[in-house]
């Protein structure tokens, strides 16, 4: 049966690997919020053998996770658990690794806020938050396809939008969250590190 496919994870799920396989290097147990088709996760989990990679998204895109993992399996991948990050139901489970990509330009800001909060609650001390995506610095996005991408996500949805990076880092900091790391990326994305204090 097809799977659903994102180009855009092909395309960038080495270069996230790279800095995830260091900075996950002393972890044991990550969650991923929002996995998506779930290529990232099959991805991540196979080349991070150490770590238990809990997948999780909302209940409509699990069928699709799951013929990932049918496809590719690995013993220290895990099914999708059901996660809306506005619902009360997070999984109670601590965990030493959290990771985001492409979702806080996606979900509404109430949802955003209840994201790291939510995250700041499940990490264990000296656990890590990645975040991955377009960021705004300052009002400014510097790229133009950042510019006509913020332009069809708003058109698309009132709601969502690239968020502006000193808000973002303002909920991780009411999280109990230190800023580590704010990476560079291709095609004009970040990949954000925070630690639990
Ligand atoms: C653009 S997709 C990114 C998927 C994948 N992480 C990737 O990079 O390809 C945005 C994801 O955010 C998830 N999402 C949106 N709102 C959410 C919410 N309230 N709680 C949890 N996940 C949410 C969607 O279901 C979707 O999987």
């Amino acid at each position: 049966m097809d799977k659903p496919f994102s180009q855009a994870c092909v395309n960038n799920q080495a270069i996230i690997c790279e800095i995830l396989e260091r900075v996950f290097s002393d972890k044991y147990n990550a969650l991923e919020i929002g996995s998506g088709t779930g290529q990232h996760g099959v991805f991540f989990a196979n080349k991070m053998p150490h770590l238990s990679w809990q997948m999780s998204d909302q209940e409509h895109n699990h069928t699709g996770i799951k013929r990932w993992v049918s496809d590719h399996p690995s013993p220290n991948l895990l099914a999708p658990i059901a996660l809306n990050v506005l619902d009360d139901y997070w999984p109670t489970a601590h965990y030493d690794a959290i990771y985001s990509a492409n979702t806080a330009h996606i979900m509404p800001w109430d949802a955003v806020v209840a994201m790291f909060s939510g995250a700041g609650e499940r990490l264990s001390s000296g656990g890590v938050f990645c975040l991955y995506g377009p960021m705004k610095y300052l009002g400014v996005l510097d790229a133009q396809s950042n510019i006509e991408f913020d332009y069809r996500l708003q058109q698309q949805s009132s709601h969502q939008g690239i968020r502006e990076f000193h808000d973002i880092n303002s909920l991780a900091i009411a999280a109990g969250m230190i800023l580590r790391e704010d990476n560079s990326m291709p095609a004009n994305n970040r990949l954000i590190v925070w630690q639990k204090s």
